[in-house]
């Protein structure tokens, strides 16, 4: 990947100091200079993806799921966006930061981006047409399984997500904890801390399976110096189409291994 710049001769120098990389005056300090590399080193997985949506000049859609104070959606704009077709949304629960983002957009004149109030699921009603790409960046808990939901429901071409911490599965395997106590593999999640830690990691292994029976390809890697979160998988899934029955089968085997058929539905998109 190439190295990037500092700041970008695109970039707007308003919307650094009002996310804090840049301080009032303009400067940037030792921690900001670690932020703003940790948001570079996102922007390169996702430059590929928004030049190749972009190329034909064509109007494109990204949406961003749990978007908090739309901190990605307003740098992938100001770094790209605004010098393409492209449009972002953002789906937030939380009302306030809604509101505050939309403020901020309007200042800046960031006229192709919109603001939802709503949480992941309930946004299906919201937005309508294409969706080229679906991003969701430590949204909480199941919104990730929602922006997944949300993306296979929609057609996104990709669908990038870096999941935040996930207590669904880990609840489900307390709760089968006596049954599974005479299977060895029930070891892997004896103790509540390894209970937290194989229910996230199967999370996502089932999140990868599910996209792939749905005709994603997928690419699992990590975000490298991003310290100031133990939550740094990027999961890419871009769509070619062909659905995986393997990976169907591969979905309903693990969840019969670990005692968890309730979810089946969840993961086979059923
Ligand atoms: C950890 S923050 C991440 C915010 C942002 N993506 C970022 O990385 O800066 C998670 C955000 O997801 C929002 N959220 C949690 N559950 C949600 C849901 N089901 N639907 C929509 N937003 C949700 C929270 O309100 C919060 O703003």
């Amino acid at each position: 990947m190439k190295p990037l710049d500092e700041i970008k001769p695109q970039q707007s120098l308003e919307l650094l100091k009002e996310l804090h990389i840049l301080t009032r005056d303009g400067k940037i300090n030792q921690d900001s200079r670690r932020k703003l590399k940790q948001v570079y080193h996102l922007y390169q997985f996702i430059e590929p993806i928004l030049t190749e949506v972009s190329c034909d000049g064509l109007p494109f859609h990204l949406i961003d799921h749990g978007s908090g104070k739309s901190y990605l959606g307003f740098i992938l704009y100001d770094l790209f966006i605004k010098l393409t077709q492209g449009r972002v949304t953002s789906i937030e629960i939380n009302e306030k930061l809604v509101n505050q983002a939309e403020a901020l957009a309007k200042k800046l004149e960031f006229t192709r981006m919109d603001f939802v109030h709503s949480d992941v699921e309930g946004s299906l009603n919201h937005v309508s047409g294409d969706i080229d790409i679906v991003t969701a960046l430590h949204a909480c808990d199941t919104a990730t399984d929602d922006a997944i939901t949300f993306g296979i429901k929609k057609n996104a071409k990709w669908i990038i997500v870096i999941p935040c911490c996930q207590a669904e599965i880990a609840r489900h395997l307390k709760k089968q904890k006596t049954k599974s106590l005479h299977m060895p593999i029930s070891e892997l999640w004896r103790h509540p801390l390894h209970t937290r830690e194989i229910g996230s990691h199967l999370t996502n292994v089932l999140r990868c399976l599910q996209l792939e029976s749905q005709g994603y390809q997928v690419t699992v890697t990590e975000l490298v110096g991003w310290e100031h979160s133990m939550k740094n998988e990027i999961i890419i899934a871009k769509f070619i189409g062909q659905k995986n029955n393997k990976s169907k089968s591969r979905i309903k085997n693990i969840l019969d291994e670990f005692q968890l058929q309730e979810l089946q539905s969840k993961f086979l998109c059923e």
